[in-house]
């Protein structure tokens, strides 16, 4: 499985940590940046990983900005990204069961790496459970 992640300057260094826990435990990442506190802006970061994802290069995405909020809204401009930021274990489950969420977004100043840790295994070992969350999905698309 193949991770594509990215962050602006409030989130990088949740996302750095991030990007090593995924590597220790075998995934292959993809590290867009921003891999310093110099002030970027988050819609390019969310684009490159909304890009990985669309052409194939990457299954998910990993989106950190300062709050989360920015970066989600900036992904779920791309149609096919289903952006969802998680700030909880419930709702890094529900993204997946119910919306098949193909980014987690966090918030970096908000979210230790031990949080986050474990809201990312639990976002990327959780199947989507399709029926009538399918119909709404492609509803989104339309
Ligand atoms: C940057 O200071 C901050 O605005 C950004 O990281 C994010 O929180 C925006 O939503």
């Amino acid at each position: 499985m193949i991770i594509s992640a990215g962050a602006d300057h409030g989130g990088f260094e949740l996302k750095d940590k991030l990007v090593g826990f995924l590597r220790e435990k075998g995934f292959k990442v993809i590290d867009n940046g921003t891999n310093s506190p110099d002030s970027v802006d988050y819609p390019d970061y969310a684009k490159a990983v909304a890009h990985d994802i669309l052409e194939k290069r990457a299954d998910f995405g990993l989106l950190v900005c300062g709050s989360g909020i920015g970066i989600s809204i900036a992904a779920n401009r791309f149609k096919g990204i289903r952006a969802a930021l998680v700030t909880n274990s419930d709702h890094a489950r529900l993204s997946r069961e119910h919306n098949n969420a193909n980014v987690i977004a966090l918030g970096g100043r908000f979210t230790s790496f031990e949080d986050a840790a474990k809201w990312l295994e639990i976002f990327l070992s959780t199947p989507f459970e399709g029926g009538r969350h399918e119909r709404r999905i492609a509803k989104l698309d339309e």
